[in-house]
């Protein structure tokens, strides 16, 4: 298993004040509580590198960490948050999608789902948003441990069809489970694959 070098760079709430664009950049994103930061701390194997709670809301802002000196992690705030105010959510939609829409080195966003749901309506929208935005997702399905794996086929299978309806190709999926360390490489492999073609990769 490779050795990965994390380091935590800033947080920020507003898109302006990320750290300059000088490599590829992936970042996490999904409903409050789905597994961002855990799934984080997992692909890069140091816990507590993003910080995690049982209680949703807990990513306010903007977090850039930068892995072996060549590409960018970030750790988003979650969408659909009901606890917050209706101003305080309007207020971190908006730094979401001014980051997501001017980032220019985002290379591609993962987007999580918790793999014991049915598809939900908030995170079927943020989909189709990022669709209509042209900004590149992956799907990544989170706490595969809390499933069978038959419950896991059956499950992804149903998020198949239901994107099929509306799409005529599925982006890439992904089986995670930060709890597990499962699908780590899988997404590792290819964020690697990605950086090979960014015009933001260093040395190119
Ligand atoms: P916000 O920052 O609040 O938006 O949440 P988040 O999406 O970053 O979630 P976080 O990683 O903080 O995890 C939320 C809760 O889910 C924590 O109690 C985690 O321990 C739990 N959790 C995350 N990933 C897994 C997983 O793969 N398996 C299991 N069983 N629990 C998980
Ligand atoms: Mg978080």
């Amino acid at each position: 298993m490779a050795q990965i070098n994390a380091k935590f760079v800033t947080s920020n709430t507003d898109f302006k004040n990320c750290p300059p664009a000088r490599f590829p950049e992936f970042a996490f994103i999904g409903r409050s509580n789905v597994g961002k930061s855990s799934l984080i701390n997992s692909l890069t194997f140091h816990k507590g590198l993003a910080k995690t709670s049982q209680t949703p809301g807990k990513t306010q802002l903007i977090n850039h960490f930068i892995i072996d000196e060549k590409w960018y992690l970030v750790d988003l705030p979650g969408y659909g948050f009901a606890k917050v105010s209706k101003e305080k959510r309007k207020e971190f939609e908006k730094m979401i999608f001014d980051y997501l829409i001017h980032r220019e080195n985002l290379t591609c966003l993962f987007v999580l789902v918790d793999i014991r749901l049915k598809p939900q309506a908030v995170d079927i929208e943020f989909m189709n948003r990022m669709v209509e935005d042209e900004i590149p997702f992956y799907i990544v399905f989170t706490k595969a441990d809390k499933l069978s794996q038959k419950q896991i086929n059956e499950s992804v299978e149903v998020y198949k069809n239901f994107l099929l309806e509306m799409w005529d190709e599925l982006p890439p999926l992904f089986i995670t489970s930060a709890e597990k360390h499962v699908g780590r490489e899988d997404i590792l492999k290819s964020i690697d694959e990605l950086i090979q073609t960014s015009p933001y990769r260093i040395g190119k």
